[in-house]
């Protein structure tokens, strides 16, 4: 099974983005974390980032048919997307919503988000290894449905 790994604007400046909130790993750390883990659970990923809401949106839509599931860090358009929602509620696949950092102990403008409207769950506050736990958790629900 293919499991679709998508992050959103500002993503490719982790490492030096506020390094006290998201830490000191790069993007390409991150794809190295969902790379070995999907080695680990033997699942293929497709590892992608985009500043662009609409590409979001169009990578959303070619998941269906192609993944199992999606895991996603939508950034900012979290907080401030619609569209993102309605993607992710039109492709009907199973999807957890990452974010690096614990955006409930941050600005209240980060505690809500439209897209965990269509997830399964939300990981949030554990760095980089969010996207482990969530990539395990999404293979963990993918199994019991092929039971
Ligand atoms: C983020 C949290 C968002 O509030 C913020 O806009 C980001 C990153 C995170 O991973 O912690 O860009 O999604």
């Amino acid at each position: 099974p293919m499991i679709a790994v998508l992050n959103g604007p500002n993503l490719n400046m982790l490492g030096m983005r506020q390094p006290e909130i998201y830490g000191h790993a790069t993007l390409d750390d991150l794809e190295q974390v969902c790379i070995q883990t999907a080695e680990r659970l033997d699942v293929a990923i497709d590892f992608r980032q985009t500043n662009i809401e609409g590409e979001l949106v169009s990578w959303i839509q070619e998941c269906r048919g192609r993944a199992r599931g999606i895991v996603i860090n939508p950034a900012a358009y979290g907080h401030t997307s619609i569209a993102l929602l309605d993607a992710l509620l039109a492709t009907g696949l199973p999807t957890v919503e990452v974010h690096i950092s614990n955006i409930h102990r941050r600005d209240a403008f980060r505690h809500h988000t439209y897209t965990s409207q269509a997830a399964i769950g939300v990981i949030c506050g554990f760095g980089v290894r969010g996207y482990a736990l969530a990539l395990q958790a999404l293979y963990d629900m993918i199994e019991d449905e092929d039971e």
